[in-house]
């Protein structure tokens, strides 16, 4: 059992890394449980303490452009242009890997997901430590994702030896993965940066959201970012005794506002990506045996909450 402290202690955080240690950091997008990316020793105990299949790999993290460069072979144009329109941002580009990237990070695959986190106290770690840094989401495998420092607190707690606190994340969902298929740019996980963005930039891109067979990776599995309870999909005309309701901006009328939390009472869709996490945390926190939850409107982050929601139901 370690002795997990809650911090904003960045040196510190920097010298646990470079020893070999595991540090919970904040990022934009969702609080990531991160290991030095080229100490495979570290990074195997980030599979030990998540209970993840290392079939998965990571997302690994840079502070900048250059350091990409430094740790991948041959950005093509299409990566250049994501790059440059959204990163530092909720972006993760699969490129071929430089071999300084163990094998463990990759699940032996001969690429690896980059991304250039937004969050002040991440790049000033990164730049500090000056290595890239290998995380992903820091929950136990399969369970929603934490957004603030006191979450990653609730599971890992003893399991960790510091979570650098940079407050609750601002995004809220994970980052939007692209790679090359077939030549092709192809959106891989839906999040922080929406389709729209991304056409905008690219003109039309292929979509590929696994959701069973053959994932890409467990992010992507049918079954993922699910509370304890049983998730249901939808807005019922009645609820059964213990069911509460995850609205989009409304509250039902047929439910003590109690066990019912709302993402955006204005409708806005970016505000209700960065409540999503928490509101289900703090629902599977009640007495309850079922969550009910609306989907939203399918645009903008609108698709990727909706991927989180239909695939915590899958249970
Ligand atoms: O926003 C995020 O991306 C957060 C924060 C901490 O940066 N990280 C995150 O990591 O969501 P994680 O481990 O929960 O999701 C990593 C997913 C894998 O499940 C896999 O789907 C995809 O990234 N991935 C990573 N490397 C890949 C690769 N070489 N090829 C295809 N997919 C890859
Ligand atoms: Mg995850």
């Amino acid at each position: 059992m370690l002795h997990t402290i809650i911090g904003t202690d960045i040196a510190k955080a920097a010298e646990l890394l470079l020893g070999g240690s595991l540090v919970a950091i904040p990022t934009e997008t969702v609080y990531g449980l991160a290991a030095i990316a080229t100490d495979a020793k570290a990074v195997t105990t980030i599979f030990e303490v998540k209970d993840r299949p290392f079939f998965d790999p990571l997302i690994v993290h840079c502070h900048n452009i250059e350091q990409v460069f430094q740790y991948t072979n041959g950005i093509p144009g299409w990566a250049e242009k994501l790059f440059q329109a959204f990163s530092p941002g909720p972006l993760t580009i699969v490129l071929p890997k430089k071999e300084v990237i163990p094998d463990i990070v990759t699940s032996g695959l001969d690429t690896v997901g980059i991304r250039i986190p937004s969050h002040p106290l991440a790049l000033e770690l990164l730049r500090m430590i000056n290595k890239p840094l290998a995380a992903p989401s820091a929950n136990p495998f399969g369970y929603v994702s934490p957004t603030t420092a006191q979450h990653v607190y609730d599971q890992l707690q003893g399991k960790i030896a510091y979570i650098l606190d940079g407050g609750p994340c601002t995004i809220g969902v994970e980052s939007t993965i692209v790679a090359e298929k077939n030549g092709v740019p192809t959106i891989l996980r839906l999040g922080g940066i929406s389709v729209e963005q991304i056409e905008a930039v690219l003109g039309n891109v292929a979509i590929e959201i696994h959701s069973t067979s053959n994932p890409a990776g467990p992010g992507m599995l049918e079954s993922h970012y699910a509370p304890r309870k049983q998730v249901l999909l939808g807005y019922p005309k009645t609820f059964a005794p213990k069911t509460g309701f995850l609205a989009f901006k409304q509250y039902s009328e047929l439910l003590p506002h109690s066990v019912q939390r709302v993402l955006s009472s204005s409708g806005d869709l970016n505000e209700a990506a960065r409540s999503l996490f928490a509101s289900l945390r703090e629902l599977d926190a009640l007495d309850l045996d079922t969550i009910y939850a609306e989907l939203v409107p399918e645009e903008g982050l609108g698709r990727a909450i909706n991927d989180k929601l239909r695939r915590a139901s899958a249970k």
